[in-house]
């Protein structure tokens, strides 16, 4: 709800009040962001200072409290005394323009209110605030936005120029406040197979910029980010969500003033920028997003998660189920015939799998990857019976049919390129540079836009296909407005092939999570998360990704070990606890699977497909854990799951104590630990010990008989309230060496547990 008193405007989430006013000199002043205030509350609310503070400059001589420096804003501009970063710069034809936009008027829609460009968006607004300010020094309007959906307000603003001369926006972001204390910042930072590191800084007098200049989202520096107070853990203390419905360029500061106000901005990369608005044109930024929970990140999380399922990914797919599908990359990179794919596909289906993506390799001369991209024409070599035919094939041994594309690029080595060499992203007179042997093309021109709606739908429609993965893997080159234009064509043409099929599952990829935004989130409900799928890797990339994007909204992949990255071994029990807490899938050779492997693989399966719905939708918990411990939990109505992770184990453990916390305190609850297999290389020696038979553990025997006997794991079966087991529960000891009679639990470096909770009834 959006209500307006005396130009006091109180936005009400289901949980949180934000609360700001028009100055008597027109600027919006922030007053608070947190739970819902009562109406007395909201409207005593003041943040005052009467007197003039040292050297600040007041906005009116005659008003002591009109220093802009000294007031936490909603919005701010340069050169009337507020020398904070401002969220706006503009250009006249001399020069940088001093911009003070001030009240003028104000309207609260119900739902969406007015926008113009093709920006990606959430649906279902509850309401929307709009405030007009202008600068009538400098002839323009802003109006400002702000709109509710459940507990997350979405803002952005919308420029105009009004006046008879050119203006150039050098910087326009999508909101601007200031919070009164002192913050730390939680942010996601990594690379390439190295995606979503969570790292956190305090807020100082120094400004902190997260900011991405690859022109895409990016794997160095995600979008997202959490502001939250020293006190703030994953279950208790204020946390703030922000992020930016954006695939590109994105920029966000955070500084504290010297008056102890932390201004917090975000919105597209003013790196480069500069765009005209003739006489009478406008620009709007994308929405920007915010939510607030005194539940700590945890609840943060619960705020955004909710948001993107029900409000943001395509509507076809809120809260539907993903399939579990296998993709050929890892089993079979480029090397594979009609022959080999579908003696995997057959394998794939008895594991349980329910889709099965081919990708890359299947068009063109496409047989590495320095050639054929763009020439999406079906490799009769590889694929006798054309796509039509393997994927009838694939829909008879009963799964369905995926395919990868990489439509925004091109190699050298192609027809397109040989034809159309304009078409790639370029600057006159430079040469364009190449990266993955590729170069991206210009999705700003009308005739390439065309052609990759036209070849790619062409190729949809050719046969039974209901997955894409819409690959790109190179950051690009082109600057500034021109990598906004270059990302409003990428949108463009997504909806151009996809809002015709709604039904298609897209998985937005790029070199892994090179993009994995809100702004892809709009048309692709699923993003490939990271090229690495070594579990321990994943616990980082996966964790990272929770605070700000769902479960369901991340594509996990069981492959196989020792890892092509990182050179670890890792159990196949650890590799599917891991991908559980996402939408499931397998990329491995299954050919070369053990005969054990593959029943794990089969019994991971049906598992998950029976707790799909808790491990995709079910609220997400990260714990306060230590370095060597991660602890995730996915709760839906009575059933939770709890997965432990170890990096590494330690020598004589002895007892621990797990707590499982969002349980209701006065239900009852049964706990059993996943029914878990150990391989006996794990064991070495030690298997004759536990084996009747001896075995030399360097022998070939051990070899086979690893292959096809593991040892079960001992399994925990035990009822408990929920607050006991907030209180902390014991479980079995953990393997220390000196005996096993199948009471101790088996982990050890890498090793994982999964335990499921259920309501008892009573
Ligand atoms: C990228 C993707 C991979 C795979 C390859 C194919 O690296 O991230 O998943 O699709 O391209 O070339």
């Amino acid at each position: 709800m959006i209500k307006e008193k005396q130009l006091r405007f109180q936005i009400i989430t289901k949980t949180t009040t934000y609360l700001f006013e028009v100055t008597e000199s027109g600027h919006l002043k922030h007053y608070y962001y947190g739970s819902v205030l009562s109406e007395k509350d909201a409207e005593n609310w003041e943040i005052s200072n009467s007197v003039g503070w040292g050297c600040s400059v007041l906005y009116r001589q005659e008003d002591p409290s009109s220093s802009l420096h000294t007031t936490p804003l909603e919005w701010s501009g340069s050169g009337c005394g507020d020398y904070r970063e401002s969220p706006i710069e503009v250009e006249g034809d001399w020069g940088v323009l001093t911009t003070d936009f001030r009240y003028q008027s104000h309207k609260i829609y119900s739902g969406e209110g007015p926008h113009r460009f093709l920006w990606p968006r959430a649906e279902g607004a509850e309401e929307t605030l709009e405030i007009c300010l202008s600068d009538p020094e400098i002839a323009m309007d802003l109006r400002l936005y702000w709109s509710v959906f459940g507990d997350v307000i979405c803002r952005k603003a919308l420029l105009i120029n009004r006046g008879e001369n050119t203006r150039y926006v050098r910087k326009l972001m999508s909101s601007c406040v200031d919070f009164a204390g002192e913050y730390r910042m939680l942010n996601l930072h990594g690379d390439w197979i190295r995606e979503a590191h969570p790292e956190i800084s305090s807020v100082g007098y120094s400004r902190i910029v997260n900011e991405s200049l690859t022109g895409f989202s990016s794997n160095q520096h995600n979008p997202a980010f959490a502001v939250m107070t020293e006190q703030t853990n994953e279950w208790s203390g204020d946390a703030y969500g922000f992020n930016l419905i954006y695939s590109g360029n994105h920029y966000a500061s955070l500084a504290r003033s010297s008056a102890n106000l932390t201004r917090i901005m975000q919105g597209i990369s003013p790196a480069n920028f500069r765009y005209e608005l003739a006489p009478g044109e406008s620009m709007e930024t994308p929405d920007a997003v915010m939510t607030y929970s005194p539940e700590g990140l945890n609840g943060m999380s619960r705020n955004l998660h909710e948001f993107i399922n029900s409000s943001l990914v395509p509507s076809y797919w809120r809260y539907r189920e993903r399939p579990v599908l296998y993709n050929s990359w890892e089993g079979c990179m480029f090397d594979f015939n009609e022959r080999k794919l579908l003696g995997l596909a057959r394998e794939a289906k008895r594991m349980g799998c329910e889709l099965f993506v081919l990708d890359d390799g299947w068009f063109g001369t496409r047989n590495d990857d320095t050639q054929g991209l763009g020439d999406y024409n079906v490799n009769l070599k590889k694929l006798p019976h054309g796509l039509t035919g393997l994927a009838e094939r694939i829909n008879r041994i009963g799964l369905q049919f995926g395919l990868w594309f990489e439509p925004e690029a091109v190699n050298e080595n192609s027809d397109l390129y040989r034809e159309h060499p304009d078409w790639v992203l370029q600057e006159p007179g430079r040469k364009p540079l190449q990266g993955r042997n590729e170069y991206l093309l210009d999705l700003r021109m009308e005739c390439v836009r065309d052609y990759i709606v036209r070849s790619v739908s062409q190729v949809l429609d050719s046969a039974n296909i209901t997955y894409v993965k819409w690959d790109m893997n190179r950051h690009s080159n082109i600057l500034g407005a021109g990598s906004m234009e270059y990302i409003l064509g990428l949108y463009e043409v997504m909806h151009r092939i996809f809002d015709p099929r709604p039904e298609i599952l897209l998985e937005s990829c790029a070199s892994g999570g090179n993009r994995f935004d809100l702004g892809m989130m709009t048309i692709s409900p699923q993003i490939w998360a990271s090229d690495n799928t070594d579990p321990m890797e994943r616990l980082h990339t996966q964790k990272g990704l929770s605070y700000f994007y769902p479960q369901s909204t991340m594509g996990c992949h069981v492959s196989a070990s020792p890892h092509m990255q990182t050179m670890r071994h890792s159990e196949m029990e650890t590799r599917g606890n891991v991908a559980f807490f996402g939408a499931l899938g397998y990329e491995l050779d299954l050919d070369h699977a053990s005969y054990e492997n593959k029943k794990k693989i089969r019994e991971q399966i049906k598992f998950y497909k029976k707790y799909q719905k808790v491990f995709q939708f079910g609220t997400f918990y990260r714990y306060d854990t230590d370095e060597d411990h991660e602890q995730w939990q996915v709760l839906d109505g009575d059933t939770s799951m709890v997965g432990v992770f170890r990096r590494l184990g330690s020598a004589a453990p002895g007892f621990e104590k797990f707590s499982i916390y969002a349980l209701d305190p006065d239900q009852e609850y049964h706990v059993t630990t996943r029914s878990q297999t150990v391989n006996f290389s794990r064991v070495g020696g030690n298997i004759n010990y536990l084996s009747p038979i001896r075995i030399n553990p360097n022998g070939p025997l051990f070899f086979v008989v690893d292959q096809r006997l593991h040892i079960t794991a001992a399994t925990e079966n035990r009822t408990h309230s929920g607050r006991a087991l907030a209180g902390g529960f014991v479980p079995m000891p953990l393997f220390a060496g000196s005996g096993y009679d199948g009471n101790q639990r088996l982990v050890g470096d890498g090793g994982s547990e999964l335990y499921v909770i259920e309501k008892t009834e009573r």
